[in-house]
């Protein structure tokens, strides 16, 4: 079983044709509103792609709550530890989609900020991912309590303490984010995945590249997702004891996909599509 212990939002997106550069107003927009979070994410995608997955996490007593748990529950995401908390908001990210597929976003936390470290210490954590949009603290207190492979997810990069990198088996990192972090990534005896965009991914041990895979060519609509869905294709993969290569090929194959439908949530794919692109089928 994963645990993922991480963060649940609803995202608010407008796609238009192009991102607004500071104090510049860009119209003609599409409006679309999905479930994500980036906890929420890697946990539907990991669902996907196969694994029994717990989320835990924070959602407001309102509205939005609902709809931002959608596709977790009609997925089989075990729910039971997710706290509707009264007076808090449920998370948000709003959205800027360009006709390239690039994004913007930015976060309204809420809900996700009160998960506290009392919450997660205590759980029956076998496998755990987890991701920066909740407290450090809480995040830090599921790695301690987990029994079997630690996957973190270092996004957004944000300040985090070396005895939280200490407790990884796996770090996963974008390109901007690896150059936040530098060579402490490497620094505790973790996997570290850098994910390259349409470049694919690198793999690396103790700071040496280990493997390296390109994705297959897709159309790009929309990359929301696709970072979380990387993560989680690839710690499915190494949990089923495939060699890095295989592992690596197989997220990056699962990431490509994701940038093939608009939205977080919607595009997450599931196993048989990533088997289906990786044989060489569209
Ligand atoms: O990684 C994509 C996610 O980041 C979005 O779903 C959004 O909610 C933000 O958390």
């Amino acid at each position: 079983m994963i645990t993922v212990v991480g963060s649940i939002n609803l995202d608010i997106v407008a796609t238009g044709p192009s991102l607004p550069r500071p104090g510049e107003t860009v119209t003609g927009a599409r409006l679309a509103r999905f479930p994500g979070g980036k906890g929420a994410n890697q946990a539907l995608a990991a669902k996907r792609l196969g694994a029994a997955v717990q989320m835990v996490g924070a959602v407001g007593a309102d509205d939005m709550a609902t709809e931002a748990l959608r596709l977790l529950q009609e997925g089989g995401v075990d729910l039971s530890q997710v706290a509707h908390i009264n007076g808090e908001t449920t998370g948000a990210a709003l959205i800027a989609v360009s006709a390239d597929g690039e994004n913007q976003i930015i976060v309204c936390p809420g809900a996700n900020n009160a998960i506290r470290p009392e919450d997660t210490a205590h759980l029956p954590i076998e496998h755990l991912m987890g991701v920066l949009e909740v407290p450090v603290p809480a995040l830090l207190a599921a790695a301690r309590a987990a029994t079997g492979f630690v996957s973190l997810n270092l996004a957004p990069a944000l300040p985090v303490p070396d005895e939280l990198l200490a407790e990884a088996d796996l770090i996963s990192v974008n390109e901007t984010e690896a150059a936040v972090y530098g060579d402490r990534l490497h620094a505790h005896g973790a996997l570290v995945a850098v994910s390259l965009g349409s470049e694919g991914a690198a793999l690396y041990r103790n700071g040496q590249e280990i493997a390296r895979a390109t994705p297959p060519k897709v159309h790009v609509v929309d990359t929301v997702g696709a970072g979380d869905t990387f993560t989680a294709a690839l710690t499915v993969a190494l949990l089923e004891g495939r060699p890095p290569q295989d592992a690596l090929a197989f997220a990056v194959t699962a990431g490509a996909l994701a940038c093939t439908k608009p939205g977080a949530q919607p595009s997450l794919p599931h196993r048989r599509d990533v088997e289906q692109l990786a044989s060489g089928g569209q």
